[in-house]
């Protein structure tokens, strides 16, 4: 494992009780700085911060809700005096059906987690690194968002628009020092799993070139190196972690 540089630095990451989101911020802590993790699961979240140990914290949050975000920066300013990073990671698959077949709730709750919460929490949060001068926003997208995945229509959207929102906002803070990025994960054996068909499995497996799954220590190294000062000239970029899927 390379070493990186996150030395004093305070990252919230969101859906970090879990998954990608609880490996980034092992991988932030053992850079040398501490986390917050913003998840709905309180109980998990209260386990994930007390298994890292005193350099993390939970906090309940539900990032589609706005006051929920909004009360979450100030209680996590009570313990940081800075943000330095933004990880989005929240985030839900929605059932694997033809469009024409999607639960019109379903759809919508896929909105209102994957890219309506990455819009409040960056909104919520870009205040504080303007007035820092200085932060690190890494979104996680997905494959399905370049290439739009068969029965993950509002998965696939959700995620083309974490891609344009992270494109949006990279522009509007490239003048700053504020960096703005986006990873595109293949499939990676976490919890999401349950909530996919084992057919969808199968099918995202069979069109991955490498032939494997990504792992989470494969996508924390990338989001973790995003999250550090030597990201200095990429923004709103595109970080492919799609074992040679989607090689553009
Ligand atoms: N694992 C994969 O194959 C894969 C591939 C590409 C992209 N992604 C994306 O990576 C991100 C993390 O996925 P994962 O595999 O770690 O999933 P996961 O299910 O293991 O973890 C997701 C976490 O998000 C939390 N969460 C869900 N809705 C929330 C809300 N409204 N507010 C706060 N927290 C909420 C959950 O409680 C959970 O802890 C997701 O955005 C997912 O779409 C995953």
């Amino acid at each position: 494992m390379n070493q990186l540089d996150f030395t004093g630095r305070h990252a919230v990451v969101t859906g970090g009780a879990t998954g990608l989101g609880f490996g980034i911020a092992q991988r932030l802590i053992a850079s040398g700085g501490s986390v917050t993790l913003w998840d709905r699961d309180e109980a998990a979240a209260n386990q994930a911060a007390q298994s890292l140990g005193d350099k993390a914290f939970a906090l309940k949050v539900d990032v589609s809700q706005q006051p929920s975000v909004a009360k979450a920066v100030a209680a996590t300013l009570a313990h940081s005096p800075r943000i330095d990073a933004l990880v989005n990671s929240a985030g839900i698959t929605g059932p694997n059906v033809k469009l024409w077949d999607y639960p019109v709730d379903d759809w919508r709750q896929v909105m209102e987690v994957n890219i309506n919460g990455v819009f409040l929490c960056c909104r919520e949060v870009v205040g504080q690194m303007r007035k820092q001068g200085y932060g690190r926003i890494v979104n996680i997208a997905s494959v399905a968002g370049k290439e739009g995945n068969p029965n993950a229509s509002a998965y696939s959207a959700s995620k083309a628009a974490v891609i344009g929102i992270t494109k949006s906002l990279g522009k509007e803070l490239a003048d700053t020092g504020i960096r703005v990025n986006c990873v595109t994960p293949a499939a990676v054996k976490t919890a999401i799993f349950d909530q996919m068909t084992p057919e969808h499995i199968a099918f995202m497996l069979s069109k991955i070139p490498m032939g494997r799954f990504g792992t989470v220590d494969e996508v924390a190294a990338m989001v973790g190196w995003l999250c550090t000062e030597d990201c200095s000239f990429s923004t709103g970029a595109v970080f492919d972690l799609s074992g040679g899927r989607s090689t553009y």
